[in-house]
């Protein structure tokens, strides 16, 4: 086995070619800075390459979160070319998630806000521990989702449901991630990543190349041409009063005041 050290994650294989890849930034709620971006590449790479790598499980460290979001610190000072390349540059890690030839499975244990959601639903399957939370609170920010999340959120609940999800900023837990197919299993807090080797055990049983395949017949299916104006519009957002007063609200720890400019 490989050993792999990164600033902001571990990635850890078992003996069945099973490997836990965990954001570790617990004291930002792993929020998605661009080190966490850059390194999650690279991570993505290196299991592509290793032949001792079979099955992924991406999950978050600590009680209380997957993954935040976007780090909204870096996000602040973006202009509108800056932000359009930032969304381009979320897209195209998640797309190597997505397109990874090995099966991935997100354990959400957690908030999976923003980029977390996002990053989860680029994974080929969701498993929620109960005290899961998905939710795409950008609108709240004076932004959208810039990850993806308007392009696999339909894919995965249905435009209506999507629909709402973004406009309202509203959250889902564990249970309705369930019912709407979100997540395809719930666990309890802490056996996430043990409900995850079970499947990826099952899967494991099969042919290595017909796996691959098989994920990339079924992406095939969900190739939709909307990322690029997810960026577009991510990045015209960047220039507006109301993501600069939304940003600034959560890092002030306040209520935003915007005003529609
Ligand atoms: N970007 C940057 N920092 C983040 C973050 C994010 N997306 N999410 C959490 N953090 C930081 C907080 O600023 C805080 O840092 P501090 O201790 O230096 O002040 C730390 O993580 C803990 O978060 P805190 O807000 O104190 O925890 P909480 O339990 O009160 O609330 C959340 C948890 C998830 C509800 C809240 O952190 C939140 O709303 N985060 C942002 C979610 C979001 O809008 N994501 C989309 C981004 S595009």
């Amino acid at each position: 086995m490989k050993d792999y050290t990164f600033d902001t994650l571990l990635l850890e294989t078992d003996e069945n070619g099973i490997a836990v890849l965990t954001i570790n930034r617990p004291d930002k709620l792993n929020a998605l800075n661009n080190t966490v971006l850059d390194e999650l590449e690279e991570a993505i790479e290196n299991i592509e390459k290793d032949d001792d790598i079979r099955a992924v499980i991406v999950t978050g460290a600590g009680e209380k979160a997957f993954v935040a979001g976007a780090d909204i610190k870096e996000l602040n000072t973006l202009n509108k070319k800056q932000g359009e390349k930032q969304s381009e540059r979320g897209q195209k890690v998640f797309f190597k998630i997505e397109n990874c030839s090995k099966p991935m499975i997100a354990v959400v244990n957690g908030y999976a806000l923003g980029g977390g959601s996002e990053l989860a639903m680029a994974c080929h399957i969701r498993i929620a521990e109960e005290n899961a939370v998905f939710g795409l609170p950008e609108v709240g920010l004076g932004l959208i989702p810039g990850y993806g999340g308007t392009q696999r959120l339909p894919q995965l609940v249905g435009k209506s449901k999507a629909m709402e999800m973004i406009l309202t900023g509203g959250q889902m837990k564990a249970e309705e991630a369930y019912q709407t197919g979100l997540a395809g299993h719930i666990a309890e807090p802490g056996k996430g990543v043990g409900k995850a080797k079970e499947l990826a055990v099952k899967m494991l049983k099969n042919g290595p190349v017909a796996l691959a395949k098989a994920i990339k017949a079924v992406n095939a299916g969900y190739r939709v041409k909307g990322f690029a104006d997810e960026a577009e519009q991510f990045g015209e957002l960047c220039e507006t009063e109301d993501f600069k007063e939304g940003t600034s609200a959560f890092l002030e720890k306040r209520k935003p005041n915007f005003r529609g400019r």
